[in-house]
């Protein structure tokens, strides 16, 4: 796949909008719709620490509280020279909720590379476990 720069734009973009006065680590994050559609997403941290919500969780609840359910890839910024990837309980929401779409780790200097969530979540548990 391309390098979806429209998708790593939108993530450094909502990225300025990090609620981060705890940890002062900013990262944005996009998600891009089968339909073509982005929706974008911050870090929102909580006094409570445990209230915080990632960049990368904001945007796919943004996006299905939408009605989105198909997605195509996602992108995420963070000011890293070694680029920052989802914490484990997004890799564990962004696998449930777009499957094994590519996500692209960006940071400011313009460094890139895209993984696809298989190799960032192997033999993952998902609700197929379930039935
Ligand atoms: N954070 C994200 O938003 N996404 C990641 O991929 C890694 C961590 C946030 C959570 C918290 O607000 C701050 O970064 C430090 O962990």
């Amino acid at each position: 796949m391309d390098k979806d720069t429209e998708l790593i734009e939108a993530a450094e973009s909502v990225r300025e909008l990090a609620y981060a006065p705890y940890s002062n680590f900013r990262v944005g994050a996009a998600v891009r719709t089968k339909s073509g559609e982005i929706f974008t997403g911050c870090n929102i941290e909580s006094a409570a620490y445990s209230g915080t919500v990632c960049a990368e969780r904001v945007a796919i609840w943004k996006a299905i509280s939408e009605g989105e359910k198909d997605f195509e890839g996602l992108a995420v910024v963070a000011d890293t020279p070694e680029l920052t990837p989802p914490c484990g309980v997004c890799r564990q929401i962004i696998w449930e909720f777009c499957g094994d779409v590519p996500v692209t780790l960006t940071n400011l200097q313009g460094d890139f590379e895209t993984l696809q969530m298989k190799e960032l979540l192997p033999r993952a548990f998902d609700a197929k476990f379930l039935k």
